[in-house]
C-alpha cells in the first residue's frame, strides 16, 4: 500500500498529483516535494514491521514513493554501515566520532540511492529514455539503474569529471558527453532537450524521488542509532538533496512518533573554498545563493555553483541549530589520506572537506568533545585517481636493492 497523499512545491505549497510525471513546479520553478499520509501511516506502520525484512533501502517501503514494487529497479542497495574511528576521534580530541560509509553501495557512492528510487519511479510511469546533467557520480549510477530497467540513457558532464566517472558511464551503455562547461551548463542542454529528444530529466531536485531515495539516510541512521538521533551530521553539500533528504527522513519520523527524543541534530553543510554557494549564503545570513564563480575544486561532487534547492538547504540547516561552512581547497587530499591512514577508510574528496569543518567547528567550541558526530563518507576515494597527486618511489628489479632507501 502506498501511503503518498500528493506533491507540494517546496516554495510556494502549491499541489500537485502524484499520479502523474512532474518536474519543477510549474508555478515557481522550485522543486517539488513528496507528502505522506503521516497520520496513517502511525497508525498502521510501527518500528515492529521492519523486524526481518532484508538490510536494504526498500525496509522502508512504506515511508517510500513506490507504487508498485514489482517495478522497483534495484542493485541491492544495502544499508551501509556506520565505523566508529576511534584514531581519528583521539587525533581531533573528541569522544564519539562516526563515519557512515555509503562507498559500498551499488556504483560506490550514495547517488545510488537517489537514482534507485528516481528510475524505479521512471519505470513504475513507464518512462524509456532518461537524462541528467553530473558533477560526478549522479551521472555513472543513473546509467547503471536505467540499464537495469531497460533504459534509453543520456549523461551531461563537464569535460574534466573524473575519468572514472566518465568510463563508467560509458561502461553502463549510456549515451555520454563531455561539455566544455560546468554542471549548470549540463543542465540546460538536458532542459532543452526534453522537448527535442523526449527524454525525462531526472537533474538534482528537478524531479520529486531522488530526495526520496536519499531520505533513506536519515531513517537507516535513525534506526542503526536505536531512534536516538546523534548531535551532529557533516555533510558535503553540492546540489543538498542528501542533506534535505535526510531532514525530511527526521520530520516524517517525528511525525510517527519513532524517535526516542525531538532533539535533531545539527545540519553542517560542508563545501570548499573553491566551490561554496551555500556557505556564503549562509554567512551572508540570505535564504537564497548567488551562483559561485569561478567553481574550482577536486571535488567534483560538490562543485556545483547554482543549486536550485539552495533555499531548501539553508532551511534545513537553520532551523537544525547547524552551520555551512567552507574548508580550503588546499587541504582536501590531506584529509584524504588522513582518514585513509588512520581509519582504513577510501574517503572521497567531497567528504574531506567535512573533516576540515569539523577541526574549525571544534576549534570555535561549535561543536563538543563529548557530542556524538557523524560524517558521511559519499563515495569511494578509489574513483577519483586524479585527487592524489603524490608519486610514488620506483623501485629498479634489475639492480641491487638499496635497502637504506626503503
Ligand atoms: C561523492 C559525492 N558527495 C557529495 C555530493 C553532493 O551531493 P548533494 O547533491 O546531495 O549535495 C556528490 C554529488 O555529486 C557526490 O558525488
Ligand atoms: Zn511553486
Amino acid at each position: 500500500m502506498n501511503y503518498v497523499t500528493h506533491l507540494e512545491c517546496a516554495n510556494c505549497a502549491a499541489r500537485y498529483d502524484a499520479a502523474k510525471v512532474h518536474n519543477l513546479c510549474t508555478a515557481c520553478q522550485r522543486p517539488l516535494v513528496v507528502r505522506y499520509d503521516l497520520v496513517a501511516l502511525k497508525q498502521k506502520f510501527s518500528k515492529k514491521a521492519l523486524f526481518g525484512r532484508p538490510p536494504t533501502i526498500w525496509r522502508y517501503l512504506e515511508l517510500l514513493p513506490v507504487r508498485d514494487p514489482a517495478k522497483i529497479v534495484s542493485l541491492t542497495e544495502t544499508i551501509t554501515p556506520i565505523l566508529e574511528t576511534k584514531q581519528l576521534a583521539s587525533h581531533f580530541g573528541v569522544q564519539h566520532l562516526y563515519l557512515k560509509d555509503e562507498s559500498r553501495l551499488p556504483t560506490g557512492s550514495f547517488k545510488a540511492r537517489g537514482m534507485a528510487m528516481a528510475v524505479s519511479m521512471a519505470h513504475g510511469f513507464g518512462l524509456k529514455r532518461v537524462a541528467c546533467p553530473t558533477a560526478g557520480n549522479a551521472g555513472g549510477a543513473m546509467a547503471a539503474y536505467a540499464a537495469r530497467a531497460g533504459m534509453e540513457a543520456y549523461v551531461f558532464m563537464p569535460e574534466d569529471t573524473p575519468i572514472i566517472n566518465q568510463k563508467e558511464c560509458f561502461l553502463a551503455g549510456a549515451k555520454t558527453f563531455l561539455v566544455n562547461g560546468l554542471i549548470t551548463d549540463c543542465g540546460r542542454i538536458v532542459g532543452e532537450g526534453r522537448a527535442k529528444k523526449g527524454w525525462f530529466d531526472l537533474s538534482t531536485l528537478k524531479e520529486p524521488y531522488r530526495i526520496e531515495g536519499k531520505k533513506t539516510m536519515g531513517l537507516e541512521l535513525a534506526e542503526q542509532f536505536d531512534w536516538e538521533l546523534p548531535d551532529v551530521i557533516l555533510y558535503p553539500t553540492g546540489g543538498g538533496t542528501g542533506l534535505i533528504g535526510m531532514w525530511k527522513a527526521f520530520q516524517e519520523l517525528e511525525a510517527l512518533g519513532w524517535l526516542k527524543s525531538p532533539k535533531r541534530p545539527r545540519m553542517i553543510s560542508c563545501q570548499s573554498t573553491g566551490c561554496a554557494p551555500i556557505a556564503e549564503a549562509f554567512k551572508k545570513g540570505d535564504r537564497f545563493a548567488k551562483k559561485f564563480e569561478p567553481a574550482v575544486t577536486i571535488a567534483s561532487g560538490i562543485r556545483v555553483p547554482a543549486a536550485v534547492g539552495d533555499f531548501m538547504i539553508l532551511d534545513a540547516v537553520r532551523a537544525s541549530g547547524g552551520i555551512a561552512l567552507a574548508t580550503p581547497e588546499a587541504d582536501i587530499p590531506k584529509w584524504m589520506q588522513f582518514a585513509g591512514s588512520r581509519e582504513g577508510v577510501a574517503l572521497c574528496p567531497e567528504t574531506a572537506v567535512c573533516l576540515g569543518a569539523l577541526e574549525v567547528l571544534l576549534q570555535d567550541g561549535k561543536i563538543k568533545p563529548t557530542e556524538r558526530i557523524v560524517i558521511f563518507n559519499t563515495g569511494a576515494a578509489q574513483k577519483y585517481p586524479e585527487a592524489v597527486r603524490e608519486q610514488l618511489p620506483r623501485l629498479d628489479c634489475t639492480q641491487p636493492i638499496d635497502w637504506a632507501s626503503i
